[in-house]
Order: structure tokens, then sequence, then C-alpha cells
């Protein structure tokens, strides 16, 4: 998968790309990311990339010219058919919501073209005739889209195929289950005298997977009730989770 970010702060980006999972998928070239300074395609001496409100208000508006100008830049390395289904994605408080969903639907995608929103907004011509979604990572107010771009790239770039260790380690996550994770515990069996529990060193795997499911639920009716509707349970585990409801 390919990622053009366009920001005025491509320096935020330099350590989360440089550590970690990210950086391995980079290095094994199984995402390659492209960072794009909006800035270095405005036109006047002073590299103006935003400027007042018309009607007034207080903040700048991200002009539309450097943006449109950077995204057509990208897309003239590929045939009109190919650049016209590219995905163009604004990060913005006003964008649809997050989630696991979109980050699976976004994986699926071999070329991705991100905005950073930055000051109080973007002029609306870049969402009307520039972007193709428009992407939230939460309910609060960052003070650009930067930090929502990196976590999108994080969830996304963890989904193809080969950048997680084993092909399974992303599949018992919290979310892709549809249900928080199970606990997890390491060496030493003993702490402080707090134990682990006793089944996960029974080496009985079916009896650890159910234990693992039936913590799961839990764990997921306590914090996040509302996953449980969604949650793929079979009967057995519905029956569990209306016991648990009612204890
Ligand atoms: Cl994508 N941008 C900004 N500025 N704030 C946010 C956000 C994005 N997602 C949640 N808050």
């Amino acid at each position: 998968m390919h990622i053009d970010i366009l920001t005025l702060f491509p320096e935020m980006f330099d350590s989360p790309f440089s550590a970690s999972i990210l950086k391995r998928a980079i290095d094994r070239k199984l995402v390659s990311v492209s960072l794009h300074n909006i800035r270095n395609h405005t036109r006047d001496k002073h590299h103006t990339a935003d400027d007042y409100a018309y009607g007034g208000g207080i903040g700048m508006v991200l002009k539309p010219e450097p943006i449109f100008e950077t995204v057509e830049s990208i897309k003239s390395g590929y045939a009109d058919q190919e650049s016209s289904q590219l995905p163009v994605i604004l990060l913005t408080p006003q964008g649809r919501r997050f989630s696991q969903e979109i980050a699976y639907e976004l994986s699926k995608c071999s070329h991705l073209i991100l905005i950073c929103g930055r000051y109080e907004g973007v002029d609306e011509r870049v969402r009307e005739h520039l972007v193709t979604d428009e992407i939230s990572i939460g309910d609060y107010v960052l003070s650009g889209g930067e930090l929502a771009a990196m976590v999108v790239v994080d969830a996304v770039a963890r989904l193809l195929p080969g950048v997680l260790g084993s092909a399974d380690s992303a599949t018992d996550d919290s979310y892709a289950t549809g249900l928080l994770e199970y606990p997890q515990y390491t060496r030493p069996a003993l702490y402080r005298g707090w134990a682990v529990p006793q089944v996960l060193l029974s080496g009985d795997h079916a009896q650890i997977a159910k234990w693992r499911r039936e913590q799961a639920i839990q764990r997921t009716l306590e914090r996040r009730p509302e996953l449980l509707d969604k949650a793929n349970l079979c009967l057995e585990e519905k029956q569990l989770a209306n016991r648990l409801k009612k204890s």
C-alpha cells in the first residue's frame, strides 16, 4: 500500500514512522509513505497556505490552491481512470467516526491520499470537489489532522498482509472479534502473592479458549455493553451473556 499525506507539519510524522511495527512495515516495503508539505505548492513569495475567513470570524482557513495542486501532482503519476478512483480522505472532526471496520475497508486499497486539516478549517471547495471521504478519530478536538492521520495509518498498516508477525495476531484483537480482549498474563505465575488464573497453566487448550471467550464477554458487558449486540456470539455464548447480565 502507498500512502500520501498532505500536511503543513511533515516533521510531526518522524517518530511514529521510525519505531516499532510501522517502521518494520516501511523497511520491509509492505507500506510506503510520502509526506507532502502543502506549503511547497504555494505560489506567492510568502508561501501562504492559509488566509482569513470570508465573512469574518477568528482563525485561519487552509487555502484551496495548494491542496488541489498537491493532490493533482500526486495523481499525475496515474492513468486518468485510476486516479479518479483514488480515495482522498480529509481528516476532520466533521468526518465519519473512524472504527476497526473502516480500517479494514481502507486496508483493501492499494493507495490512499490523506489530507490533514489544520487551524479552524479548510476551504469548503476542497470538501466539495477534491475529497472523497472525511474521517474523524473521535468526539474531541485536536489542533490538527496530523495525529488523526497517524492513528489511521497505524490501524490500517497493521492489517496489511505480513505486517504483524503471525497471520493470526490481528484476528483476536479487541474489536476484530466484536469483543474486548480477554485478560493476558505472563511469567511469573505468582507475583507479590497475585496468582495467574489456574486454567491458563493447565495446558488444556479447549478450557483455556472457553475461559478466554467468557472473560472477553464479561469484560465487554462491563465496559462496553453496546458492543455485545453487534458481536458474533453462538447460542451458548448468548446464554452466558444473558446470565452475566442478570447477575
Ligand atoms: Cl481528524 N481532526 C481534528 N482536528 N480533531 C479531531 C479529529 C480530526 N478527529 C477527532 N478530533
